[in-house]
C-alpha cells in the first residue's frame, strides 16, 4: 500500500484496471527489474510479455489489450517500425512508449509515431499506475464525446451474394422506423466499385459518396446533408460513385470525418462494405458500434466467415461486437448444415438468422422497392425487424 501515492489512487487504479487491460513489453532484463519493482504491490497488476525492443509482439498477445507500455528503442529502425506497425495493425489499443532517457527531440519523435504517453525505463510502478490512469481519464473523456454519436453497423459479407446488402438495406429501414423523427437512419454505399443500393432502393442520387470523399476542407454538415438521397421519410442514402473508384485512392481520416459527421446527423448509420479489406474499411469496423458478419449455412460461406472472424480478431476488434447473421434460412433443411451448426462452426454466437424468400426479396429489389414496402408482415421482414431489435438489445448491454 505504502507504494501508491494515496487511497484513492489505489482505489481508483483497481477500479480502472478491471476494465482496462494493459500489457507492459519490454526486453527480459527491463521486464525483471518491473517485476522485482513491483513485488509486493497490491490491487491488480498489468500483464508483462519480455520482448526485445525489435521483436514483433504476438498478436494473441494483444487481444483485447486496451493499452500497451511498449519499449521504444528510438535508435533501432527494427524498434521504430515494430511502433509503426503496432500503429496500424491495432490502432485502437493506446501505446506508451517505454524508453531510456527523455530528450525533447526523442518525445517529440515519439508523439509524432502518435505515442499516447512516455515513460522511462527502468519501470517505476508507482509511475506506470500514475501514466495508466492519466491514459484513462483521457480515453474515458473521449468516450464521452463519443456517447454524442449514433450506433453505426457495419455489415460485411461472408462471401460475395450471400445477402449482405439486402440485409443492410433492409436493417437500415427498420432501423430508421424505430424512431419518431423523420430521415433518422442512413446507409452508406461503401462498396465503392459494385455497389448496388441506390438500384434496390429504386433511387438515383446525382451526387454520391465520393463527392463527399473529395470534399477535403469543404466537408460540413450542410455538404453532407446535401448528398444524402431520401429512400422514404426515414431513411436516407449516401449512394457509391456512379462511376468505379480505385479503392486505394479513399483517404481514410476523410471518411472516419465524413462517418463521425454522418452519426452527430442521423440516429442509426449503417455501412454496406466492399469484398476487399483495404486499411480504411478496417479502419470503419473499428470505428462501428458492431460488425454484422452475414454467412450462409454452406461450407464455402462458413469458410471465408471463420477467416473474416479470423483478420477481425488479428486486429482487435473485440469478439462480442461481431453479430453473426445466417441468411437463406430454409424452413426446412435436409442434408444441409444447421443453424445450431453455424455457431458451433464459428465459435461465435448466432444473433439472428433470416428466412430464404426468393420470388419476395427478387420482387422487391426489381421494383427499386424495400420487401416491406410491397407486402407486410412476410417472414423475412419479421425475421428483420426481430434481428434490429437483438442488435440494439446487445448494443444496450441487454444481450449477449
Ligand atoms: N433472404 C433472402 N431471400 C431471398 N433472396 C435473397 C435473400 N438475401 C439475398 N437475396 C438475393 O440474393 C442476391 C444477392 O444479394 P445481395 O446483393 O444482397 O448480396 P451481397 O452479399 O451484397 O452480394 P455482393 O457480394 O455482390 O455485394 C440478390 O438477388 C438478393 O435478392
Ligand atoms: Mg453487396
Amino acid at each position: 500500500m505504502e507504494n501508491f501515492k494515496s487511497a484513492l489512487d489505489l482505489n481508483r487504479w483497481s477500479a480502472d484496471h478491471g476494465r482496462t487491460r494493459i500489457l507492459v513489453a519490454a526486453s527480459p532484463e527491463q521486464i525483471s527489474l518491473y517485476e522485482a519493482a513491483r513485488g509486493g504491490m497490491v490491487g491488480p497488476q498489468p500483464a508483462t510479455l519480455a520482448v526485445d525492443a525489435d521483436q514483433t509482439i504476438p498478436g494473441e498477445r494483444l487481444q483485447n489489450v486496451d493499452l500497451v507500455i511498449v519499449e521504444v528503442d528510438v535508435a533501432d529502425q527494427g524498434s521504430m517500425n515494430r511502433l509503426k506497425q503496432l500503429r496500424t495493425s491495432h490502432p485502437h489499443i493506446l501505446p506508451v512508449a517505454a524508453i531510456h532517457g527523455t530528450s525533447v527531440a526523442l518525445m517529440r519523435t515519439l508523439m509524432h509515431e502518435g505515442v499516447a504517453d512516455v515513460i522511462a525505463l527502468p519501470l517505476d510502478p508507482v509511475e506506470v499506475m500514475q501514466i495508466v490512469l492519466d491514459a484513462i481519464s483521457r480515453l474515458d473523456g473521449n468516450s464521452r464525446q463519443d456517447e454524442d454519436l449514433a450506433p453505426m453497423f457495419a455489415v460485411v459479407r461472408s462471401i460475395g451474394g450471400c445477402g449482405a446488402t439486402t440485409i443492410a438495406t433492409h436493417l437500415a429501414a427498420e432501423l430508421g422506423s424505430r424512431t419518431a423523427r423523420a430521415r433518422s437512419a442512413v446507409i452508406v454505399d461503401l462498396d465503392l466499385q459494385f455497389g448496388t443500393i441506390s438500384d434496390y432502393l429504386g433511387v438515383n442520387p446525382a451526387v454520391r459518396v465520393d463527392d463527399l470523399l473529395a470534399a477535403e476542407d469543404r466537408l460540413d454538415d450542410d455538404l453532407v446533408a446535401s448528398v444524402a438521397t431520401p429512400v422514404n421519410d426515414k431513411l436516407d442514402l449516401i449512394a457509391a460513385p456512379e462511376t468505379i473508384l480505385p479503392l486505394e485512392s479513399v483517404d481514410t481520416d476523410q471518411l472516419l470525418t465524413v462517418l463521425k459527421l454522418l452519426r452527430r446527423q442521423y440516429d442509426y448509420v449503417v455501412l454496406d462494405l466492399p469484398a476487399d479489406w483495404t486499411s480504411w474499411a478496417l479502419s470503419a469496423v473499428l470505428e462501428s458500434s458492431a460488425i454484422l458478419l452475414v454467412v450462409e449455412t454452406t461450407l464455402p460461406s462458413l469458410r471465408q466467415a471463420k477467416r473474416r472472424l479470423d483478420l477481425f480478431q488479428s486486429v482487435g476488434v473485440r469478439d462480442a461486437d461481431v453479430k453473426i447473421i445466417v441468411n437463406r434460412l430454409e424452413k426446412k433443411l435436409f442434408g444441409t448444415i444447421s443453424f445450431a451448426d453455424v455457431s458451433r462452426t464459428l465459435g461465435h454466437t448466432v444473433l439472428h438468422g433470416i428466412s430464404l424468400d426468393q420470388a419476395l426479396v427478387s420482387t422487391a429489389q426489381n421494383q427499386g422497392q424495400l420487401v416491406g414496402t410491397i407486402r407486410r408482415g412476410s417472414r423475412f421482414t419479421t425475421d428483420i425487424a426481430k434481428a434490429a431489435e437483438l442488435l440494439l438489445g446487445a448494443e444496450s448491454g441487454g444481450v449477449n
